[in-house]
Formats: C-alpha cells, structure tokens, sequence
C-alpha cells in the first residue's frame, strides 16, 4: 500500500472487536513507539503502550473513555514536555504510528478530549512539565459500529473535507491554487486535506509562495483550540498535516524536510508553522525521519 492509499484508507475506529492483539503485532508496536520520538521541532517524544487486560478493575474503569470507544483493551498514550512546538511533535509522530497501524490492518482514533486524561496521566506517570495531549486505542475492527459512535461521525461531519480552494493559496495569500499549478505536489498537498483534526475542522492551510516554496499555516480557532489549557488541539492537526505531506512527497523522490525554524512569512489571520524546504540550503534544516 502506498502511502497516500493508507492515508485513504484510514479512518476513526471507535468499536472494536474482542479479538486480542497478537503477541507479534504486540510486538511491532512496541518497536514503532521507540521509533517515532522526534518531529520537526526537535522536542523529544514519549509513548506507552497501555493493556487495560494488565490494569486493576478500579484502575480498568477509571481509564475511561465515557463510552466512546468500544471493546479496546490496548491504548498508545503520548506525552511531551510543555515546550514550543512539542505537541507539533506529538500529531506528527503518533500520525505516523497509527498510519503503520493502518496498513497492518488494525483501527485507531485520535482521542484529544474524551478520555479521562488525569488518570491516563497518573498511568502514564506525568512529569510535572509534561503534558499528556492525546491517546489512541488500537485494535481490531468490529465488523458492526455501534450507534453512538455512527452518531459522533454524523456530529463531526467526519466523511466530509474541505475542498482544494479551501484549504490551499497561491502567493498572494487568497487566491486558490490549483491542482495543476501544484504539479508534482498534488499528492502531497491531497493528503494534508484528508487529513483527521480535532472536531474536524481541519485548520491547516499552505501557501505556495511567491518563490514556489510551500508554507504551512494554522488557521486557528482561538476559542477551541484554547478550550483545554495548555493542550493545543489544532497544534496537533498541523503535526499530522506535516507528517501525510512529507509522507506522500518523499514517496514521489521529492526530497525535502519541513524547517519550522525559518524565517516567516505572514499573513493575515494565520499563524506560520514551517517551510517546506528542498535540495540547497540543507544544512540549515532540522531533518526528521
Ligand atoms: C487531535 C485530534 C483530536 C481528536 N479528539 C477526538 C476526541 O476526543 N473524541 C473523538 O471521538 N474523536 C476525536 N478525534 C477524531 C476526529 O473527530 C476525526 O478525526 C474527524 O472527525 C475525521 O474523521 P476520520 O478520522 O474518521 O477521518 C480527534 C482527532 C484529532 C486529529
């Protein structure tokens, strides 16, 4: 499966089947967490692999999600440090885990706001500057949804995405860039727009600049994304919008690497996260695998 196919292919699963989780897939579970740690800002991430068939029944029901997931007993939590750019970090490392997972056949979803996040914390044993922005359950699809979870994604509108004129600018900042002006981007910038967000409002935004470079914007919503204190929803969208945008480029021999450390570009009501750099100009990057 192609990259831009897993990303297709991925979808919030939130009933799972009974079926356990093999000792093998156990397994390369635990390797993808040691190996997704760094994103493009550089700040160190930190996941665990959560068996609720390991927990006490007190600890099993206060790991909770109220009743939004179904039937999973195996959970990635991530935590970072409270540092900038660092829940960047976490969207872009833990999208790339559950893509793997995708393509080994097994369901996740995002969880940034339901699941009880101070005892997944007490789990995770938090440091004091650490935050704990989201968790995954991962399993094995049911065959069957349940009726809460049909009505969540008929809630969030999750099947629908913005269109191409929505979401992705020429220079100028207002006018749409088209797939054909995007040549050998298109797939790129086509798996930033399927991407999962928060609530999914998909916040992020790419300007092709005056000098053909992509940019990569947030367009925030202040009182969403600030709703939870220190967690930044839409920080985490933008991470997993760099992680199907370098996915899907570096399948098509494009080699570049997202540099958040450049100077910006600004405009009007967005906030700048990256550039998106290629060939010269390397040593200045902070490359991330
Ligand atoms: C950062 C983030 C946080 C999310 N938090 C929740 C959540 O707390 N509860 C939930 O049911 N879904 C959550 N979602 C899932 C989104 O609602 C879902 O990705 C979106 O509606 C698109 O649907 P899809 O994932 O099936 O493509 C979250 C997604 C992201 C990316």
């Amino acid at each position: 499966m192609t990259a831009l196919e897993t990303i297709q292919k991925r979808h919030s699963v939130r009933t799972y089947d009974r079926r356990p989780v093999s000792e093998g897939i156990r397994n390369r579970l635990q390797q993808l967490l040691q190996e997704h740690t760094t994103g493009p800002f550089g700040t160190p991430v930190r996941f665990r692999l959560l068996d609720l068939d390991s927990v006490s029944p007190l600890e099993f029901k206060r790991l909770g999600t109220y009743g939004m997931i179904r039937g999973a007993h195996l959970f990635i939590v991530g935590a970072v440090k409270d540092w900038q750019g660092s829940q960047v970090d976490l969207g872009y490392c833990l999208e790339k885990i559950i893509l793997e997972a995708t393509a080994m056949g097994l369901g996740t979803c995002w969880l940034g706001g339901t699941f009880r996040r101070s005892h997944f914390a007490r789990w995770m044993q938090l440091a004091e500057d650490e935050l704990l922005p989201a968790i995954t359950p991962v399993g094995h699809p049911a065959e069957k949804k349940s009726v809460s979870e049909a009505l969540v994604r008929t809630g969030a509108r999750s099947s629908r995405r913005k269109p191409w004129s929505a979401l992705f600018f020429t220079g100028d900042g207002k006018t749409p860039l088209t797939e054909d002006e995007a040549g050998g981007y298109r797939n790129a910038l086509e798996a930033v727009r399927l991407g999962p967000s928060a609530s999914n409002l998909q916040p992020w935004r790419i300007i092709k600049d005056r000098d053909g470079c992509y940019r990569l914007y947030l367009e925030e919503n202040r009182a969403f994304n600030r709703g939870l204190g220190k967690i930044r929803l839409q920080h985490l969208d933008i991470g997993i919008a760099m992680s199907h945008f370098e996915l899907v480029a570096r399948e098509q021999c494009i080699d570049g690497w997202w540099n958040p450390f450049a100077p910006p570009v600004y405009y009007a009501g967005l906030e700048h996260l990256a550039l998106w750099e290629t060939g010269e100009g390397e040593e200045n990057g902070n490359k991330t695998g």
